[in-house]
């Protein structure tokens, strides 16, 4: 991934504590929500032309668990637009869905974590991820699908049915 976003013209900054508390949890899915947060920085930092494209990771210990902080010096964000950007559909790319974000707090929020956008200085915005070791686990087997549609009712699993997923 750091050489796609080098072939970009993408400045990677990587922060990480040495000592980090073990955090339980998806690992599928808490890449599936970086991937997601990078490629939207990425996106944002493609018009810019008249300053450095920086994308930063910080990743830090703190008093109830680890902060995983991903800024980039893009576009920035609307400051109206700054929670509408997690509702299901909100984009404003041409060939965005808009679901990236949405699906990413449903994540983490699965995780008894937080997700949350903000502006950074000067440029571009940040976007924090909060998550602690041992909160009793929310642990859902929903889908994207559930969370866009949730009218849509599942079937009721039957007594075999295999188990969701499981912390690694
Ligand atoms: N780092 C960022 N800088 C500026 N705007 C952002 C950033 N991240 C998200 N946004 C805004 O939030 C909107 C929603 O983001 P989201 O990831 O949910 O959807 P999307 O990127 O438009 O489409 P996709 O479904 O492909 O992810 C984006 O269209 C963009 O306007
Ligand atoms: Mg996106």
């Amino acid at each position: 991934m750091r050489d796609d976003l080098e072939a970009a013209g993408i400045v990677v900054q990587l922060e990480l504590a040495q000592q980090l508390p073990l955090i339980p949890g998806h690992k599928g899915q808490l890449q599936q929500v970086i991937l997601n947060v990078v490629t939207n920085g990425t996106d944002a930092m493609r018009a810019v032309t008249n300053r450095r494209r920086v994308l930063t990771v910080k990743c830090v210990s703190e008093v109830d668990g680890i902060a995983v902080s991903v800024q980039d010096s893009g576009t920035g964000i609307d400051p109206k637009d700054i929670e509408r950007i997690f509702d299901p559909f909100f984009t404003t790319k041409t060939s965005g869905m808009g679901i990236g974000l949405a699906i990413c707090r449903m994540i983490i929020q699965a995780h008894g974590g937080r997700l949350s956008a903000s502006p950074s200085v000067p440029h571009g915005s940040v976007f924090r991820i909060s998550l602690q070791p041992s909160l009793k686990q929310k642990w859902t087997d929903q889908t994207p699908t559930d969370i866009l549609e949730p009218h849509k009712k599942k079937p009721r699993r039957g007594g075999g049915a295999r188990e969701g997923s499981r912390p690694e």
